[in-house]
């Protein structure tokens, strides 16, 4: 098939180039590099069936003459604002970059006759509901602006898909992990560590807990999903059972870098105002899919800390390693 990944150059939209060329589905990326990188899809550059574009998904006029000129048969919708900190201080981003770029994306299916979308939503359209959550649970009442953009684009997909003949898959991230990172929490205590390697300043009292999957599994789902549920709107919790606090992530980090470094806690049970502590989803949905995570969330952190370090060392190239190995 002829694919769009929106967010293309994003963490998980470059996995999933990846993995749906080598379905040997051809595909376009595009991204306006707000948080995503080139460098993440360096290794497709002069892939045959591969093309990156920089753009804006709000630019209506440029987003209107790629779907006429490409005629995509379904869109993965992942462009989105991942910084959820960040939209506390400026909820605009939350309905310019995950709101209305979905919006903008329907409209111009809408014109153009692309059939399919794949979306990518989140745990936190689901606020603080205790679980294990069903994909019903409810209400569904986000405490962050990124989860109220969300869940707003999941209506509208819905909406466009009884309306239009769309068919439609949403699925509902965890926690994500991985090499080619662009945020979250690894990444985050990573860099800490690189400039002060002997304390690291956690946000919370550690014991935030939650669920975290390892990219590759998530794609592997996400291709699954897409290939077998059937129904003209498709909702589906992706995850794993088992969880990782706040704090064990921390002491893994300094574990894998070899440090001592001690951890200092800035208090209270949440990272920042919007983070939800605590979520657990109930599975069943995707597990009757024949999917399930092949990582447990310890397993996928300790990996992704892992990866993102080799990484680190690749960028720094040789002469770091002759530093570290001096
Ligand atoms: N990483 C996670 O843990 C996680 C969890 C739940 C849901 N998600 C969702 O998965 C998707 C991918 O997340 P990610 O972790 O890869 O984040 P990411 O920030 O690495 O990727 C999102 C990409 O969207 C691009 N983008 C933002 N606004 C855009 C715009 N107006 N036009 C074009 N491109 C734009 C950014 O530059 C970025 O490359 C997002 O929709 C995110 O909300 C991620």
């Amino acid at each position: 098939m002829y694919v769009l990944i929106t967010g293309g150059a994003g963490f998980i939209g470059s996995h999933l180039a990846d993995a749906l060329l080598e379905r040997r589905h051809t595909v376009v990326a595009v991204d306006n590099l707000s948080l995503g990188r080139e460098a993440n899809l360096a290794h497709l550059n002069n892939h045959p069936r591969f093309r990156f574009q920089r753009l804006d998904l709000l630019d209506g006029l440029q987003l209107q003459r790629l779907f006429a000129a490409e005629r995509f048969d379904a869109v993965f919708h992942l462009a989105a604002n991942s910084d959820i900190a960040r939209s506390h201080h400026d909820p605009d981003v939350d309905r310019d970059n995950t709101f209305a770029t979905t919006y903008a994306v329907l409209r111009a299916m809408k014109e153009q006759g692309t059939r399919q979308i794949v979306f990518a939503s989140t745990s936190a359209i689901y606020g603080e509901l205790h679980g294990p959550l069903s994909e019903d649970a409810g209400p569904l009442q986000p405490v962050s602006h990124y989860g109220a953009a969300k869940l707003a684009s999941e209506a509208f997909i819905s909406s466009f898909a009884a309306n239009y003949d769309l068919r439609a898959w949403i699925v509902r991230f965890p926690n994500v992990v991985g090499s080619r990172a662009t945020h979250g929490v690894i990444h985050d205590f990573i860099t800490k560590l690189q400039r002060n390697p002997d304390v690291l300043d956690v946000l919370g009292d550690g014991r935030q807990n939650k669920p975290y999957l390892h990219v590759r599994d998530l794609v592997a789902a996400i291709l699954l999903v897409w290939e077998k549920a059937g129904d003209r709107l498709n909702v589906f919790n992706v995850g794993v059972e088992s969880r990782t606090s706040v704090q064990r992530i921390a002491e893994m980090v300094i574990e894998e870098m070899g440090l001592a470094a001690s951890i200092r806690y800035s208090g209270g049970t949440r990272g920042w105002i919007g983070d939800v502590p605590e979520f657990h989803y109930r599975l069943n949905r995707v597990h009757a899919l024949g999917w399930r995570a092949r990582l447990s969330s310890d397993e996928a952190v300790r990996l992704a800390i892992r990866e993102i370090l080799d990484s680190k060392r690749r960028d720094a190239g040789p002469e770091h390693e002759k530093r570290e190995a001096a």
